[in-house]
């Protein structure tokens, strides 16, 4: 008995020590990076695995041809596939994160999650380690229907809650497993920031934090009790306040949803919560996602590697939307706000209002390569 907990106390005390690390970390890294003073952009494409490569090409070829003749560089990465993941036995293999280190902004088609009992290893999502060494700490997903009067931009914690020891959980015995989650004063004041800085300058008046902090006491407490500190930075913003399992059933209520505009949430209930918003707007292939830190930032469609439709032959009918809308966002960030309004217009006439190309994920729609030429073809026109 003694053995077993001599056993798991060392691996807390191990998990401890990486955190308060982390914490240093991140308490020296204070000012965000200012594309503007770079001569060049350095951008990276990362296909990932599935029907990743296919789609990423297409946003890719959207992104060349806005940013002809500016300072920004394309780099192509290989190399972060299930397989090669699988052969090293790493989430993102050494080469990788290098190459990944040496750009400034990343461009991400979706990689294979593996759980146990599948036909590879139960190594952490590439997706989760690449926003942990990177630091990504803000997921920032937007989700519009304006036809509903839903306007609405999630500001999800990317680094800490569940997610931080995801794949460090113990087992204690054969009786008992423990996970673990971790709330910091730091992650959550850059994140909580994150969202009012972004309210501030979008002219929006609320800011809803959403966690269970009548349950989870210590950790989602904490994270709303920062929250509401930083808020009180920020007159003229209410800090509305909310448990996650009213809220998911609030964003189904016509007529309450609208009343939402920005949302601050810890890592799992943003993760689940983003999903549930984003079927409103027409599924998760639609909306894009940002994952913002200090010095670098990565966008990303938010749906899966789909490896069926690749076994299927149908790769090249996938759907480039959501990787599209992301590259919408990285525009954005670096700072070509125009160019980004551009393709964002583009997006919504050929998805929502012209539909002259319409991708249905088999041959009976427009393949992805089509699709990008119908968005260039409508950037022209504009
Ligand atoms: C997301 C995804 C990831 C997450 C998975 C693929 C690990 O669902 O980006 O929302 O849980 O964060
Ligand atoms: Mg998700």
């Amino acid at each position: 008995m003694n053995d077993i907990i001599k056993t798991a106390q060392d691996k807390f005390e191990q998990i401890i020590l990486q955190q308060l690390a982390r914490v240093e970390k991140m308490k020296e890294d204070k000012d965000f990076i200012d594309y503007g003073k770079l001569d060049k952009i350095v951008i990276g494409v990362v296909g990932g695995d599935g029907i990743g490569p296919a789609i990423t090409q297409q946003a890719h070829r959207i992104l060349e041809f806005l940013l002809q003749g500016e300072k920004a560089e394309f780099k192509a990465i290989d190399g972060c596939t299930i397989e090669r993941r699988a052969e090293c036995g790493k989430a993102i293999p050494d080469d990788v994160l290098s190459e990944l280190k040496s750009c400034h902004v990343i461009l991400k088609g979706p990689t294979t999650t593996p759980r146990a009992g599948d036909k590879w290893p139960n190594i952490e999502s590439a997706n989760v380690a690449m926003r942990k060494e990177l630091d990504l700490f803000a997921n920032v997903r937007p989700v519009k229907v304006p036809s509903e009067g839903i306007d609405w931009t999630f500001f999800r914690e990317n680094t800490e809650g569940s997610y931080a020891l995801g794949s460090k959980g113990i087992h204690i015995n054969d009786d008992i497993a423990m996970d673990f989650c971790v709330t910091t004063t730091e992650g959550s004041e850059r994140i909580a920031r994150a969202a009012f800085e972004y309210a501030k300058k979008a002219g929006k008046t609320k800011v809803t934090c959403v966690t269970k902090a009548n349950v989870i006491k210590t950790t989602d407490g904490k994270f709303l009790n920062i929250c509401q500190q930083v808020a009180k930075d920020y007159p003229g913003i209410e800090l509305d306040d909310w448990y996650i399992d009213i809220m998911t059933a609030k964003l189904v209520d016509p007529k309450r949803r609208t009343q939402f505009q920005i949302f601050v949430l810890p890592n799992l209930y943003g993760d689940i919560l983003t999903d549930e918003a984003a079927e409103f707007q027409g599924g998760v292939g639609t909306a894009g996602s940002a994952n913002i830190g200090k010095k670098y930032a990565m966008f990303e469609a938010i749906h899966g590697s789909a490896p069926r439709m690749v076994e299927e032959g149908r790769a090249k009918y996938a759907d480039p939307c959501s990787i599209i809308r992301a590259s919408v966002m990285l525009l954005e960030h670096i700072g070509y706000t125009e160019k980004a309004k551009k393709l964002e217009r583009a997006l919504d006439i050929c998805m929502y209002e012209e539909k002259r190309l319409v991708v249905t994920g088999r041959d009976t729609g427009a393949t992805g390569a089509q699709f990008a030429d119908y968005v260039m073809d409508t950037i022209k026109s504009l």
